[in-house]
This record gives C-alpha cells, structure tokens and sequence, in this order.
C-alpha cells in the first residue's frame, strides 16, 4: 500500500516517467484525498469559463491531462462529446467510470500526437500546466490537433507563467491565436495547506485563427 500522496508531491515531479509514477499511485484517492480535502477548484472554474466563453461550434472538445475526469463531470450537462488525454492509464481507468468521455487517449502531451490535424472545436485543461508536468512547447501540437477558430480554456499554474516560459511561447505563436484573455483564479477554496493552499492558477483563454 503506497503512502498518502500530496500537492508537494505533485509539485516534485520533473519528467513524464515521474508522472506515470505518482499518478499510478494517486489516482484511486486523487478524487477523495486531493480534489476533496483541498477543496480544489480549478475543474469547476475551467467549466465555468468555457461555458462563458464558448458556442455551439466548439466541439469536440479535448480535455489536455484530464486525469480522473473532473472537468468532463463539470462539463457533462453541456451534452458535446469530450475525449480525455492523459499520461496515466491509472488516471484514466477512473476517468473511464464517470461515463462522460467518448474517447479516452493515453499519450504524452511532451511528444507528437496520434491525432489528425484540425480535429477538436475546442481544448480544455485544469492542473497540467503546472511544476514538472507539461510545459508551454506542447501548445504546438495542441494548436495542429485544433480547427482554426477553435477555443483553448485553460490553467496555466501562476508561479510558472513567466518561469516556464508560458509568456514566450504566448508571443511565439500570436500570429496564430486570437489575444489571449487571462482570468487569475483561486485553484483551492478552503484549504489550509500552508504551502499551497492560496496558490491560484491564470485561466487563460483564446482561439486559434
Ligand atoms: C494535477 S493532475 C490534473 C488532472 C485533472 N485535469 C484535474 O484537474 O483534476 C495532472 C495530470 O496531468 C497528467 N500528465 C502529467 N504529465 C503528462 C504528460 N507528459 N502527458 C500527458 N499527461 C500528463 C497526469 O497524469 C495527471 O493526470
């Protein structure tokens, strides 16, 4: 029995192996011991901001390191079909049991994708962009999978924005993607963790021309 997994943890990962270690272990409590306990937020405000920016053309929609499926339980009543993209086949498994995906994919974001180009009306992530697990150079492949005039909805971890290079990459590829609108968030609500309980995640929003 592995020990209890945390958010210093996850924040301690440097590489796609590191992922598939930890969340090996983390994803039959993740749900329970994680989104619960730290009254974590960031699924319900990426659901939230889709549904405030989004039309009936963005579809369908990928959820980019879905995890257990927490957005796609959020976004379920919208009735669009979601597929879900994960390093984790343990994630997945749970993802799998909340009926919400039509199409899971296990793959790497760092690496090329097995998916046509001009393929999703829209990407979603919550928790991915974030210490050791995907960094902003997986836009590239997002951008290629994506229609033009499909919408991105997604967290970028706020310490990391400038460190990772999220603002670079921003830059890079403006001449593909509509001005990116930024909401900073809370990602937990009551959480007294005291390393990370008031850490807040940029909800970064645009569209690819
Ligand atoms: C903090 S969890 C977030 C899961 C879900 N989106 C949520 O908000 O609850 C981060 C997810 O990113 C996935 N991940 C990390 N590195 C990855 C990579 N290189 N390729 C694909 N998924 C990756 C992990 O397996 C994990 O499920």
């Amino acid at each position: 029995m592995s020990e209890k997994k945390s958010l210093q943890d996850a924040y301690a990962i440097k590489t796609p192996e590191d992922s598939i270690n930890l969340y090996r272990d983390w994803a039959s409590s993740y749900d329970s011991d994680f989104a619960k306990q730290n009254d974590y937020r960031s699924p319900l405000e990426i659901a939230n901001y889709f549904d405030k920016y989004s039309n009936n053309e963005d579809t369908p929609i990928l959820d980019v390191g879905a995890g257990t499926g927490l957005i796609g339980e959020y976004l379920k009543l919208s009735s669009r079909e979601i597929d879900a993209i994960d390093i984790s086949p343990e994630m997945l498994n749970i993802a799998r049991l909340k009926n919400c995906y039509a199409k899971i994919i296990e793959a790497d974001l760092t690496k090329r994708l097995l998916i046509k180009d001009n393929h999703y009306g829209a990407i979603v992530s919550a928790g991915t962009f974030t210490h050791g697990h995907v960094g902003p150079d997986a836009f590239d492949e997002l951008l290629r999978v994506t229609r033009a005039g499909g919408l991105f909805v997604l967290t970028i971890h706020y310490k990391l924005y400038k460190i990772a290079g999220f603002d670079k990459k921003l830059l890079e590829i403006k001449k593909s993607i509509t001005k990116p609108n930024f909401h900073e968030v809370d990602a937990y609500g009551n959480n007294p963790d005291k390393d990370h309980g008031s850490d807040k995640v940029i909800i970064t929003v645009f569209r690819k021309k």
